[in-house]
């Protein structure tokens, strides 16, 4: 066995292209176009790296901007709070939301608690969620039922028709369900919820919606004022290829009040000494609090306006095109199941298979271990598959290698 230490990915990153700088694209040659981006990502030469949904790698220029700001700042000893107001217009731009609705947070669990704690919710009340959500997306709501006494319902999202969704989290609906909460392309299997019907349910019926983002922003195209949630949690750290501790929560700006901040420090609000009355912010700084970094926010800019140049749609595209690529490799080898949807609007950049050959563990390890394939283990839901990440540095050669190393290893068996 190799070993991680033995693909050398701490030691040797390739040297990557620092400008952004990309031919245009011409569809008759789109590997061109692509090998430029490919070389923007300093990825260890060894590593093939099929992971985006769990974390994703940033580009060369998002590393030089937030590296940048970083040595200014700490040159001049500042924190540079007033710096990340231009990083909150990028990333509302990105998500078709308002500057005054973008909180910066350290990651999507992080939204996701802040809604979860935030929400004033009582015993009895009800919050709806699919049983494949992340421990990120779970855990806020476990949590309140824990400490609050609100009931978790869960359903199991209909991976072949949109509307079996709806159907599915309208039986579990009664007159005591405040929240529905789904993710907004689903961890395990990279299934990409309906949610503008998903919203509108909400709405026609009172229903707070709030959208787990971790895996959508990135990936496909989508504005939040179309979509019509109430909120949105996302990491910055995934398929946006932001730095490291990066994610965003949107609050409707005509629900915060909804929302009760539960860390308020410096810039939350503002104290009237001689009430002590405290103020919070009537915008989404309500809810941040205390000295941060802006290299953060502002590197995750970069990422934001690296796939805007590149093209959200185009990015999409070529994600799926990859995902069909390996697909037609993939499916036909024996024993191998497929379980994410592959055509239609449930359709998205991950696929999840698993083979009735080899335990998903095994595979895994034979993989990345002895062949430096970087996938994803899915235990959960007993699914015992093999997640596959689909992004703009990845390449048609890398899924023919990934397929046919997947064969032979099952092959062998
Ligand atoms: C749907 C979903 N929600 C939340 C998370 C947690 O993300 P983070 O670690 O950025 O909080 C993940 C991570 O994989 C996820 O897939």
């Amino acid at each position: 066995m190799m070993g991680a230490a033995g693909l050398g990915l701490a030691a040797r990153t390739a040297g990557a292209a620092t400008s952004a700088e990309l031919p245009a694209f011409d569809a008759a040659k789109p590997h061109v176009y692509w090998e430029a981006v490919r070389a923007l990502y300093p990825l260890a030469p060894d590593l093939k790296y099929f992971n985006t949904g769990g974390l994703g790698p940033a580009a060369a220029p998002v590393l030089a901007r937030t590296e940048e700001i970083t040595r200014r700042l700490q040159a001049n000893v500042e924190h540079g709070h007033d710096q990340m107001g231009g990083a909150r217009t990028t990333l509302a731009r990105f998500l078709g939301a308002d500057p005054a609705e973008i909180s910066f947070v350290r990651n999507a669990t992080e939204g996701n608690s802040i809604v979860a704690t935030g929400l004033k919710l009582g015993a009895g009340d009800e919050v709806i969620l699919e049983s494949h959500a992340h421990p990120g997306g779970w855990y806020p709501w476990a949590q309140q039922q824990r400490l609050r006494g609100v009931v978790v319902k869960t359903f199991e999202p209909d991976s072949k028709d949109p509307a079996g969704n709806i159907t599915r989290i309208r039986a579990l609906c009664t007159a005591r369900t405040r929240v529905v909460q789904v993710s907004h392309v689903t961890a395990p299997t990279g299934i990409v919820m309906p949610v503008d019907e998903i919203a509108r349910f909400c709405r026609e019926r009172g229903i707070w919606c709030h959208l787990d983002g971790a895996q959508s922003a990135g990936m496909i195209p989508f504005s939040l004022r179309t979509i019509g949630c109430d909120s949105f949690a996302t990491s910055g750290h995934k398929w946006m290829g932001g730095p490291l501790e990066t994610g965003v929560l949107y609050v409707r700006k005509d629900r915060q009040h909804e929302v009760a901040p539960v860390h308020v420090g410096s810039y939350s609000g503002e104290l009237d000494e001689a009430t002590g009355e405290l103020a919070i912010a009537n915008d989404a700084l309500r809810y941040e609090y205390g000295t941060r970094t802006p290299a953060a926010p502002l590197g995750l800019a970069a990422a934001a306006e690296l796939q805007e140049r590149i093209g959200r749609d185009r990015v999409f595209a070529h994600g799926r095109a990859l995902v069909k690529h390996f697909v037609a490799r993939l499916a036909p080898i024996p024993g191998v199941e497929v379980l994410s949807p592959l055509d239609g609007p449930l359709a998205g950049s991950m696929v999840t298979f698993r083979t009735s050959i080899m335990p998903h563990d095994v595979l895994f390890k034979r993989l990345f271990y002895s062949h430096g394939f970087r996938c994803r283990p899915v235990s959960e839901q007993k699914l015992n598959a093999l997640r596959v990440s689909m992004h703009v540095f990845n390449t048609p050669a890398e899924c023919d290698a990934l397929a046919e190393t997947a064969a032979d290893i099952l092959r062998r068996v």
